[in-house]
């Protein structure tokens, strides 16, 4: 389990997150949903470690992983991986040699165990052999996705993170990017956090949702119940209302 307890973050005066509570169930995908800037991809930072809280604690296994710096840093993110808001593959490297990429660095497995493993992930992602040779730029959108997830994956975490897996992409390809992480969960039953405004589609992966709106968490539950929660602001988000900008 993973408990975030009264986290605070100010940018140069700016308060983004101001006093999160959120508790992610080992083994569950929790989801936090908002509007576009209200600190989704922030918090995901904190939880990964890359940035810094102003107060507050990140409790993992019953350790303040805010504290942790050094050596225990490096070993809790050997623990994760992370799928970046808009998938970061490197450019200059082919999609085989991007999936490749986390075993090179970080095991010493013989190239044909690699080349294994490369594969079964391609084709765990519905990718042919075909894609290997091709460079990102070559990719659709959802081929992309589908690397950077399969990069992800090979890694064989105990919790993963994704940071709008799906934006960008149309219907079919939105619900086939989920499912496939609904199957990557069945397989492996990592812990995750998802950040994501791609509503209804994302109710569809969660097992656990909260909102983030005005640096709170202003409801949380399981996805049947959260879609029937009262306060109007989190109706009025998840039916895609007008949004009229609060000052
Ligand atoms: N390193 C930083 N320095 C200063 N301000 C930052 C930094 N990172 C984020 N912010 C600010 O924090 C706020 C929240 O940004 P964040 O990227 O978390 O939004 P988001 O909810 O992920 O939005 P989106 O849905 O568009 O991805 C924004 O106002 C942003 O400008
Ligand atoms: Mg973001």
């Amino acid at each position: 389990m993973i408990q975030i307890i009264n986290l605070v973050k100010t940018f140069n005066g700016q308060t983004v997150l101001d006093g999160i509570n959120l508790t992610m169930p080992t083994g569950k995908i929790t989801v936090v949903i908002g509007k576009s800037g209200v600190g989704k991809s922030v918090l995901l930072k904190h939880i990964v470690g890359l940035l810094h809280p102003d107060s507050g604690q990140i409790l993992v296994d019953g350790e303040d992983i805010v504290q942790f710096r050094g050596r225990k840093l490096r070993e809790f993110r050997r623990r994760l991986a992370v799928l970046f808001q808009g998938g970061a593959l490197f450019d200059s490297l082919t999609v085989f040699e991007n999936i490749a990429f986390p075993l090179r660095e970080k095991t010493r497995l013989p190239e044909d165990e690699i080349a294994a493993r490369v594969r079964e992930r391609l084709s765990q992602m519905s990718l042919t052999t075909e894609v290997e040779t091709k460079f990102p730029d070559e990719l659709s959108g959802g081929m992309k996705k589908r690397v950077a997830l399969a990069r992800a994956m090979i890694q064989e975490p105990e919790i993963m993170f994704f940071d709008e897996p799906v934006t960008g992409l149309d219907p079919p390809m939105t619900n086939t990017v989920f499912h496939l992480i609904t199957k990557t969960h069945e397989a492996s039953g990592y812990t995750a956090l998802m950040v994501s405004h791609d509503i209804p589609e994302v109710f569809s992966v969660a097992h656990h949702v909260a909102m983030l709106h005005k640096g709170r968490i202003i409801a949380a539950g399981p996805p049947e119940e959260f879609q029937n929660h009262p306060d109007p602001v989190v109706q009025s988000f998840i039916r895609g209302e007008v949004d009229f900008l609060e000052a």
